[in-house]
């Protein structure tokens, strides 16, 4: 018999393994209860969104030590932003970080919204974003949803069914493990289960937490899943 997939088991591994990240409170901080700033969670996320974690870190610790608070980066002259950015790429993501920055530090009088549809409403925010912004800042149970998770809960669930049509599938599988307890560094232990042991190739399933529950390791399919439709 399968053992159940809990979320207990990730948040244990990632209390012994999560990976140090410049925009990141860490497991052992977050319990002893420092908070992440949302300004710098939801400055990672957007650089994150089509750049990857080595190439994000410079980025992140260049504009954080220029512009320590979204105050500061709303009051930024665009060209210097712009030319901050250069070497990211997807340029409307610097001009929607600027515009989100000033109506924050504007509007919403310097704060974060908390809750998933307000954060909606904010540029450059989708449905990702909001949901790690809400986490992790915030510890609000929203469940995020990239490729990473995408891959971890269609090995876990052993779902055959091709991408995209699988999207809702998998969400909804995503959404079910989200925990009340601890979601934002669960949020994080998803990303890092993605991005070290559950990989798209050579998966790491010697290491995972999530072994005795995964339904692909049983089946011997991890490494072909998740399924693409032909395009
Ligand atoms: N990818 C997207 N968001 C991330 C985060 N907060 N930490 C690590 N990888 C990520």
């Amino acid at each position: 018999m399968r053992e159940p997939v809990r979320a207990i088991d990730l948040l244990d591994w990632y209390d012994r393994h999560a990976r140090a990240l410049p925009w990141r409170v860490g497991p052992a901080a977050r319990k002893a209860g420092l908070r992440p700033d949302p300004y710098r969670v939801w400055l990672s996320e957007i650089m994150l969104q089509q750049t990857t974690v080595p190439a994000v870190k410079s980025y992140f610790l260049d504009f954080t030590t220029r512009w320590p608070t979204v105050q500061d980066l709303a009051a930024a002259p665009d060209e210097e932003v712009m030319a901050a950015w250069a070497g990211l790429g997807y340029y409307a993501r610097a001009r929607n970080l600027l515009k989100c920055a000033r109506l924050i530090a504007g509007d919403f009088g310097g704060q974060f919204p908390t809750d998933l549809d307000t954060l909606l409403t904010l540029p450059g925010v989708g449905p990702y974003t909001a949901a790690a912004v809400a986490s992790i800042a915030f510890d609000v149970p929203a469940t995020v949803v990239d490729g990473n998770v995408e891959r971890v809960m269609a090995r876990v669930h052993d779902e055959h069914t091709p991408l995209p049509t699988a999207k809702a599938i998998l969400t909804d599988y995503a959404a079910a493990l989200t925990p009340q307890d601890r979601p934002g560094c669960y949020a994080q232990a998803v990303m890092d289960l993605g991005a070290t042991i559950c990989t798209p190739r050579n998966p790491a399933c010697g290491l995972c937490p999530w072994r005795k529950g995964c339904a692909a390791w049983d089946a011997g399919t991890a490494a072909e899943l998740p399924k693409k439709e032909p395009r």
